[in-house]
């Protein structure tokens, strides 16, 4: 399974590459907003900024909401740097963009899936990555895994060649659950992925490995 870190903070993209895990970035106007990113000319340096730090995919989101201008948005986005997947929100002018891009071999990502018949529709149209929000359908008492399961059965009974990228994680057992459903991909916060370093046993063993190798070697 590919870790992408959620997010547009630098410092914490940084971390999680250097931790030697990280297979990409995705980012979203909001998390553009959290760091005082504003402008296009910022949001598009930023992106470059991004994409200097990982080897990996880093989803660039159009603001549009029509065909036209998100082809525009996306095009420019992907001229800005080979790693750029254009993230389009899945609605019916999402959709065709995505169809669009595909046919053109321009990566996407199709964000705001909360349905199995939304993931249906992106993969039709040739997505690279569904984005289905798993942390979102929690919080309103629904099910998400069982989200992130029906979309992994959907693609496997047709051999979409989507990936689906698991997105709004929250913690460390989604991502857990994520890898034993099968996603492709799980993209969460810098904690989702430190996180998993934790064990307590881990930390017992390593003091007494090395309060032993003292008493050894006093
Ligand atoms: O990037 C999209 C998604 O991961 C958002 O997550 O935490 O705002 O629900 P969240």
């Amino acid at each position: 399974m590919k870790f992408f870190i959620d997010t547009a903070n630098l410092d914490e993209i940084a971390e999680a590459q250097a931790l030697g895990v990280l297979d990409g970035v995705t980012t979203n106007p909001s998390l553009m907003a959290k760091e005082g990113i504003t402008g296009e000319a910022n949001i598009l340096a930023h992106y470059q900024k991004i994409c200097e730090i990982v080897d990996g995919d880093v989803s660039a989101e159009v603001i549009s909401t029509d065909f036209e201008g998100m082809v525009k948005e996306g095009e420019a986005l992907a001229a800005l740097h080979p790693q750029i997947v254009v993230k389009l929100p899945l609605i019916a002018d999402g959709i065709k963009a995505c169809k669009y891009f595909s046919d053109k071999g321009i990566r996407t990502n199709v964000t705001l899936v909360f349905s199995a018949g939304q993931a249906l529709l992106a993969a039709k149209a040739g997505a690279t990555y569904v984005s289905p929000f798993l942390g979102r359908l929690d919080d309103i008492s629904t099910d998400g895994l069982n989200l992130i399961a029906e979309i992994r059965q959907i693609y496997d009974n047709y051999a979409f060649e989507t990936q689906i990228l698991s997105a709004s994680i929250r913690h460390t057992m989604h991502v857990i659950d994520c890898a034993k459903i099968g996603s492709d991909v799980m993209t969460g916060p810098l904690s989702s992925i430190t996180g998993l370093l934790k064990h307590p046993l881990t930390d017992i063993g390593l003091a007494k490995f090395l309060e032993d190798y003292k008493k050894g070697n006093q």
